[in-house]
């Protein structure tokens, strides 16, 4: 029976620990609409100030998991793997590792979600490719499953329900970087896959949202203690998010950099960290893993993914045109010198303000808006030459974005 949903909101807000039987039913009568968005917004704030222990953390997690249907995978499967990341801007990882682990005989049922606060999300990012389907049900997502080794997919009605609504609730609301509503988020789409093996992307810096290494150990450890609890062998890899991955922010641009990899090139950054967490999911070695990459097996993967789910391979080439910025120039420069900063977090504010994110959960994305070509820390500039190019759908738009692009980056004599 639902419980008097303002008191346990009340107790939360108080600090009180709920009991499992508590939480799990919040989450039922959330899924079933009994419970409305403003009284589950109440409640993600009061998680978010007050927190969760690890046993009402691992409680919201089972519910969530149990709020929808989970993957059945035969007995003599493959391994199962993923990745997953906690979020970050210009993070376009699972779109070139997804076909890679799949090239290694693993299956990899990737369930992901949309842009969350500043940070970008995989399935908007596929659902620039002009057909591809991201809302499977589960009966086709197992049959391409098991005909191909490789799904990339969202909650739906059915699948992940519960993290489906609160999700995209928590994106408006000021509640995502907390660290139980992110690890029962992550893990119950997780556990849904009946996963062998997971490798977290764990983020710290201005673009992610734990800000401090600390806090994303803390962060992986939560994570780390649900999986353990649930019999999946994880592991947390913690990478700096203080700038963008690559050198594209942005639907779009980012399919088309996450293309360029999957062509044995594109930026040197985002190749690395796809290896390291392949090398990390599976028993290959990184010669065996970057063959795949450079030899075109991963990119054919992909290309047979993006068909089976509605696309056109022959679109991925042409991406960037099909969806065109009205307004797309270059940043200039203002001085010469070494790039020692490019905050993520205010290139990821701009992208959303540009677009690329929701200020409302119902608010379309802009898959042509954002930012390609942007300089990296370390790299020697001219006065004059781009920092990086601006794809804005007004000029007003344009200046925002060059205001917030000036105060991003940082160049030193
Ligand atoms: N990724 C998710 O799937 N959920 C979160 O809460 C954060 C990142």
């Amino acid at each position: 029976m639902l419980p008097h949903v303002p008191t346990l909101i009340g107790r939360k807000r108080d600090g009180e620990s709920l009991a499992s039987g508590e939480i799990r039913a919040l989450i039922e009568g959330y899924t079933q609409g009994e419970v409305p968005d403003y009284q589950m917004s109440a409640f993600a704030m009061a998680v978010y100030f007050k927190g969760m222990n690890a046993v009402e953390t691992a409680a919201l997690t089972q519910a969530m998991l149990e709020s929808g249907e989970t993957f059945t995978h035969p007995a003599d499967h493959p391994p199962v793997i993923d990745k997953h990341s906690t979020g970050g801007i210009g993070d376009k990882v699972s779109l070139p590792l997804a076909p890679l682990l799949a090239c290694t005989g693993a299956w990899v049922p990737m369930v992901s979600g949309r842009g969350l606060g500043i940070t970008g999300g995989t399935l908007d990012k596929l659902e620039s490719i002009p057909g591809f389907k991201v809302g499977l049900g589960l009966e086709d997502a197992q049959q391409q499953l098991a005909r191909l080794g490789v799904v990339m997919m969202g909650q739906t009605a059915s699948f992940c329900p519960a993290d489906r609504k609160l999700y995209s609730l928590r994106d408006v609301t000021g509640t995502v970087a907390s660290i139980p509503l992110i690890t029962a988020s992550i893990m119950s789409k997780k556990l849904a896959e009946s996963l062998d093996r997971l490798v977290l992307d764990v983020k710290f810096g201005s673009g992610a949202f734990m800000k401090t290494k600390e806090d994303a150990t803390a962060l992986a450890d939560s994570m780390i203690a649900v999986g353990k609890e649930m019999g999946v062998d994880v592991q947390a890899c913690l990478n700096p998010m203080s700038e963008p991955l690559g050198r594209a922010v942005g639907n779009a641009l980012e399919v088309a950099e996450a293309i360029d990899c999957l062509n044995g090139a594109g930026p040197a950054d985002l190749r690395e960290l796809v290896l390291d967490l392949a090398e990390a999911v599976t028993s290959n070695s990184r010669e065996e893993l970057a063959r795949l990459l450079d030899d075109g097996t991963a990119r054919a993967k992909f290309n047979e993914m993006v068909a089976a789910q509605g696309g056109s391979p022959a679109d991925l080439e042409d991406l960037t045109n099909i969806h065109a910025a009205p307004l797309i120039e270059e940043v200039p420069a203002p001085d010469t010198g070494t790039i020692t900063a490019v905050d993520a977090g205010l290139i990821g504010q701009a992208a959303l303000q540009l677009g690329a994110g929701r200020s409302r959960a119902t608010d379309p994305v802009d898959f042509s808006v954002g930012f390609d070509q942007l300089v990296k820390c370390g790299e020697s500039v001219h006065q004059g030459h781009p920092l990086c190019r601006i794809h804005a759908r007004t000029r007003v738009d344009f200046e925002m974005a060059e205001a917030l692009i000036d105060q991003a980056i940082v160049i030193e004599p």
